[in-house]
C-alpha cells in the first residue's frame, strides 16, 4: 500500500523550478517518487537534489511567458517523462520594485509587465498544458501569494526597497480568481486546479542586508517569525498529490496567520 503522499506516476512540470520556494519542493517530491520537469530561466540548483533521484529530474531553459518556448518545454517534457498529469505554476518576474511602486507614477510598461510576469504566465502555461492534462486528468497548483489577498502595508516597508508594487497583488489576485475559474471549466475532465497563497518567505539575501525588514515580517505573523523556504512544500504536495482528490477550486493558504488577524 502507498502513502496517499505519494509522488508516484506523477510526471509534473515546474515553472520558477529554480527559486527558493520550488527548489526545497522539487526536492521532496523526488524523494516521493514523482519525475519532474522544470521551466525557468535558470538552470536547477542541482546540489540541492537528492543524488539517488537525479535521473527524475529533467530541465530545459524556458521563458514562461514566451508562447513558443513553453510550446518546446511541453514537447520535451512529454518526451523525457511520457505525460504530464502535474502543473505546478510558480515562476514569476515583475516591474516597478521599489519605494515607490503605486499606482500614481507606474508607467504602462510597467503594469504590463508585472500582469504579464504575475497572472500571464500562469495563464499562458495552464494553456498549453491543458491538452496534455485533459488526456490523463491531473492538477494544476498555481502561486498566488498573500499580497493577492490583502495590501501591502506601506508604512512597513518605507525605504527598504522590497516593496509590491501594485501590480503584483492585482496579477496575484488574478491568479486566484484565474484558479476559480480553471477548477470550474476542467473539473469534468478530472482536472484540479487549486492555488498555494504564500505568505513572508523573504530571500536570504534580503534579510541578511536589512534585519529591521525580516524583524518586522516576523512580527506581523501569528508564530512570530517569517517562513523557512521548504515550508511551502507540504501544501504543494498535498494539491499535486492523491492527497486532496476531492479538493479543487481552493487557496491555500501559508503565511504564520498574516492573513488571519
Ligand atoms: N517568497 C515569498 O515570500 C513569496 C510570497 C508570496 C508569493 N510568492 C510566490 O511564490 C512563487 C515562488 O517565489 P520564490 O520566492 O521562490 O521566488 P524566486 O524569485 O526565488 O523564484 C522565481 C523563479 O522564477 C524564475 N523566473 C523569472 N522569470 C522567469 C521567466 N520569464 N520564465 C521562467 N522562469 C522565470 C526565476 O529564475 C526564479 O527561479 C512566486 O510565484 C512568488 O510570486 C512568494
Amino acid at each position: 500500500m502507498s502513502s496517499i503522499f505519494s509522488m508516484e506516476g506523477k510526471c509534473v512540470i515546474v515553472t520558477g523550478g529554480a527559486g527558493n520556494l520550488l527548489t526545497p519542493t522539487i526536492s521532496q517530491m523526488l524523494m516521493l517518487g514523482a519525475k519532474v520537469a522544470v521551466a525557468d530561466i535558470l538552470e536547477p540548483r542541482y546540489d540541492q537534489m537528492p543524488d539517488e533521484f537525479a535521473d527524475n529530474l529533467f530541465y530545459k531553459k524556458c521563458d514562461a511567458y514566451n508562447t513558443s518556448q513553453i510550446k518546446g518545454f511541453v514537447d520535451f517534457a512529454i518526451q523525457k517523462m511520457g505525460k504530464i498529469n502535474v502543473l505546478v505554476n510558480g515562476a514569476t518576474f515583475g516591474a516597478g520594485y521599489g519605494a515607490h511602486a503605486t499606482p500614481d507614477i507606474m508607467t504602462d510598461e510597467e503594469w504590463e509587465r508585472g500582469l504579464a510576469g504575475s497572472v500571464g504566465v500562469v495563464f499562458k502555461f495552464t494553456r498549453e498544458c491543458l491538452p496534455s492534462l485533459k488526456q490523463n486528468g491531473g492538477s494544476i497548483v498555481n502561486f498566488s501569494s498573500m499580497y493577492g489577498h490583502v495590501s501591502p502595508d506601506y508604512k512597513m516597508y518605507g525605504e527598504s526597497g522590497y516593496n509590491n508594487p501594485c501590480n503584483y497583488g492585482a496579477g496575484k489576485a488574478g491568479v486566484s480568481q484565474f484558479t476559480r475559474y480553471c477548477a470550474g471549466n476542467y473539473g469534468r475532465f478530472g482536472i484540479r486546479v487549486n492555488d498555494v497563497t504564500p505568505g513572508p518567505f523573504p530571500a536570504e539575501d534580503h534579510v541578511k542586508a536589512n534585519p529591521d525588514f525580516g524583524k518586522e515580517l516576523a512580527k506581523r505573523t501569528m508564530l512570530g517569525r517569517y517562513g523557512d523556504h521548504p515550508e511551502i512544500a507540504g501544501a504543494v504536495i498535498y494539491l499535486a498529490s492523491d492527497a486532496s482528490t476531492f479538493t479543487t477550486g481552493s487557496n491555500l493558504v501559508v503565511d504564520g496567520g498574516w492573513t488571519a488577524w
